[in-house]
């Protein structure tokens, strides 16, 4: 069974980042703020999705009103096996646990809904309540064919280095923390009601599972557990998970990923050096590890939090295009500012051995490409920019690798787009050559896909990798936002994916 993320009316751009942090090892506090892209979108989206015929698809769904949960299980209904009603948010105002803290307006809800739709409905409840065995049980007489418990604790904040993290300043408690409340509810929960109880809360064991299912669950749910786990790394904990529980062993728990560090070390900044109107690179007082291909967050409290790519690592330094908020109060930060990073996370490039590396960046892309052609050598970087006033960070290419240099007005090198140019380069390499091609693609998403269709003309698409700035919130793969269109998580199976075979 797959639980989606709270699907409610209209759309919802949630808070700013950051949005998640980790207070220990396994323990969380969020504040997502209920991000989604509405209803009809939602709709839209999941109508695409195959679901395969032994999975069950829970979609969970919040409203503001009795209505707007009738409108959006409506909507939503034909497009999943069940619905989940999140009547237990705890970090956005009036919505979810504002409803779910009473019982008549529980079962009200739980009715409206039961006679709008006809799969099976799910009762998520809040444990910040003194009575969740009386809110089951009133949702079970609503005609809930279902209760699941918990939803996160809280809210709290959590501080580090002097400040809040979450820009909403509380989010919402899960993972290892909750769960003793989260088994305390169940039991409580399994006392009153006689339909199936679905668990979660802090769950990363088969003996965790062995727990909850004693004290009345049927259903297993697991959230925060798989934090910082690529997709295969899912799936293969799942399947760990399985056989533990086939065969009393407790094997799934050594997958979890406790290592994820989300702490934040400070750094001053030393030099803002303006490349153009909306370019600048920022130069910081240290030195950083961070390995070719991955990434690292910035944080400066008050401002916001955002990925980048490490320029170059000792010293520490980021080149920025002032594309929204953050950016833009990154391009004006003066030298003497203090600012936080985290990571580094994704996962480290290494190409084949021998293997001879194309490299196409576009704007902040040089970064990771740069990092790429000082560590491996063998490589041709192929930069485009709009005009030469643009271009950054040239003198150093040359001196790990061989530049290509395209501008849009031909102000400088190749007059036109950087792809044309690459294909240009690859047309007089010999069929030899070419086998021994491995490429990486970083920019915006429109110079990233015509790289990869020139690439295509010459060689198979398995020796192509691509990172395209997909929003990427967490870091740490739980919050959803940085998923590519085949469902991968750029901030946990990549940032460079490979491209499949068609
Ligand atoms: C792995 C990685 C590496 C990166 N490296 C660099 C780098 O080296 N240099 C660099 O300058 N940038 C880099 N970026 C991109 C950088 O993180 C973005 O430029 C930054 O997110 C923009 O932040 P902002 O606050 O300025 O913009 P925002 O104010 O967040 O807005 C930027 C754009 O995103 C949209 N947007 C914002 N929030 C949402 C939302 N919740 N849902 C939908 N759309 C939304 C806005 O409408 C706008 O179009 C990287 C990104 C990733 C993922
Ligand atoms: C980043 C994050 C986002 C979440 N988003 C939702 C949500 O949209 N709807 C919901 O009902 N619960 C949401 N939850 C709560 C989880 O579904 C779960 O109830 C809770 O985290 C406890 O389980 P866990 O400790 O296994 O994570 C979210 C939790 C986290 C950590
Ligand atoms: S940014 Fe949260 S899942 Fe990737």
């Amino acid at each position: 069974m797959l639980t989606t993320k709270s699907i409610g009316p209209e759309p919802r751009f949630g808070y700013r980042e950051p949005i998640l942090a980790q207070y220990e090892p396994g323990c969380f506090v969020n504040a997502v703020g209920l991000t989604n892209p509405g209803a009809q979108r939602s709709a839209q989206l999941m109508a695409t999705l195959n679901i395969p015929e032994d999975r069950f698809l829970l979609i969970s769904i919040f409203g503001g009103s009795v209505e707007e949960y009738v409108e959006v299980a409506r909507i939503m209904a034909p497009h999943g096996n069940g619905l989940e009603l999140n009547l237990s948010c705890p970090h956005a105002k009036g919505y979810g646990m504002a409803m779910g803290q009473d019982p008549l307006l529980v079962k009200e809800i739980v009715e409206a809904v039961k006679a709008a739709v006809d799969i099976p409905i799910v009762a998520k409840l809040t444990p910040n309540v003194p009575n969740i065995g009386e809110i089951a049980a009133a949702a079970e007489a609503g005609g809930a064919d279902a209760i699941c418990a918990i939803n996160t604790m809280g809210p709290e904040s959590y501080v580090s280095q002097g400040h809040a993290v979450l820009s909403n300043g509380k989010g919402g408690v899960s993972g290892k923390g909750v769960l003793p409340t989260a088994l305390k509810c169940v039991s409580e929960i399994a006392a009153v009601v006689a339909c199936p109880i679905i668990a979660c809360g802090g769950i990363s064991s088969a003996g965790n599972v062995r727990e909850f299912q004693k004290a009345g669950a049927t259903i297993i749910g697991i959230g925060s557990a798989l934090v910082g786990m690529t997709t295969c790394e899912i799936a293969a904990y799942f399947k760990v998970l399985s056989k533990d529980l086939a065969s009393a062993k407790d094997n799934a728990e050594s997958l979890v990923r406790y290592d994820i560090d989300m702490e934040f070390n400070a750094v001053t900044l030393v030099n803002n050096e303006s490349i153009s109107d909306d370019i600048s690179i920022l130069t910081f007082d240290r030195k950083i590890n961070v390995q070719a291909g991955e990434f690292i967050f910035l944080w400066v409290p008050g401002l916001g939090e955002k990925p980048f790519s490490v320029l170059t690592d000792n010293p520490f330094s980021l080149v920025i295009i002032n594309l929204g908020i953050f950016t833009d109060s990154l391009i004006h930060l003066e030298p003497g500012a203090e600012a936080f990073v985290r990571g580094p996370y994704g996962i480290a490039v290494f190409p084949p051995e021998n293997a001879k590396v194309m490299a196409v960046a576009g704007g902040t892309g040089l970064a990771a490409v740069y990092q790429l052609a000082r560590d491996f050598g063998n490589t041709e970087i192929f930069m485009g920019a709009r005009s030469e006033d643009r271009l950054y960070f040239e003198k150093e290419c040359r001196e790990v690798g061989i530049l290509h240099v395209a501008t849009n007005d031909g102000n400088c090198g190749y007059h036109g787009l950087v792809t044309e140019l690459l294909k240009n380069r690859l047309k007089e390499m010999s069929d030899e050559e070419l086998g021994n091609l491995v490429f990486y693609n970083c920019g915006p998403e429109p110079m990233v896909q015509a790289a990869e269709a020139v690439q295509k003309q010459f060689c198979s698409a398995h020796k192509i990798y691509n990172a395209i700035d997909y929003l990427t919130k967490c870091g740490v793969g739980i919050c959803g936002a940085c998923g590519a269109p085949d469902g991968r998580r750029l901030c946990v199976d990549g940032p460079f994916l490979q491209v499949a075979e068609d």
